[in-house]
């Protein structure tokens, strides 16, 4: 599914919705170029669980932050990790394997860990400025489910 957002704040109210759509357990990859809009995209998806705005934001040396919402959220930047292996040593699937949300950015090698029910959102960047486009794509048990989305 291709979603266009025109501006950020456009991006975090996509975001906000898919939060509505979400269970204990789920994961969701997050692709994009820097600077592509994923900080704004869990920021929307935080507020939509209910997490205070201001919380949520992208220290540069901070690859994991958990906030509290209706559903705990883990946000995991996997983009300075180089194999699996440490994502096993810093709990990857000890957090993947509850009722928390996990939020993965650069998924990539975390490739062999990651469950088969997950959303798959890539962001792009568009031709104007503030434009972006999502690619969403429902693996497993999230495919029907992202079928009942109407962004
Ligand atoms: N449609 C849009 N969606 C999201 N962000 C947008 C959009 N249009 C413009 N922006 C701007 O692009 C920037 C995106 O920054 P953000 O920190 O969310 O990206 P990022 O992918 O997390 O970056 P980094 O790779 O540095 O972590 C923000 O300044 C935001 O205001
Ligand atoms: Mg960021």
């Amino acid at each position: 599914m291709l979603v266009l957002s025109s501006g950020p704040a456009r991006t975090e109210e996509l975001a906000g919705q898919l939060a509505q759509l979400l269970q204990p357990g789920d994961v969701i990859t997050l692709e994009a170029p820097l600077g592509g809009g994923k900080t704004t995209f869990v920021r929307g998806l935080a507020a939509g669980l209910g997490v205070p705005e201001d919380e949520v934001s992208s220290p540069t040396f901070v690859i994991w932050q958990i906030y509290e919402g209706r559903l705990r959220l883990h946000h995991l930047d996997a983009y300075r990790l180089r194999s699996a292996e440490e994502l096993e040593e810093i709990g990857l699937s000890e957090a993947l394997g509850g009722q928390d949300v996990m939020v993965l950015e650069w998924p990539g090698v975390a490739e062999p860990l990651l469950p088969a029910d997950r959303l798959q959102v890539r962001i792009e960047y568009g031709t104007g400025e503030e434009e972006r486009t999502l690619e969403l794509e429902g693996r497993g048990n999230w495919r029907p489910r992202l079928e009942q989305w109407k962004p």
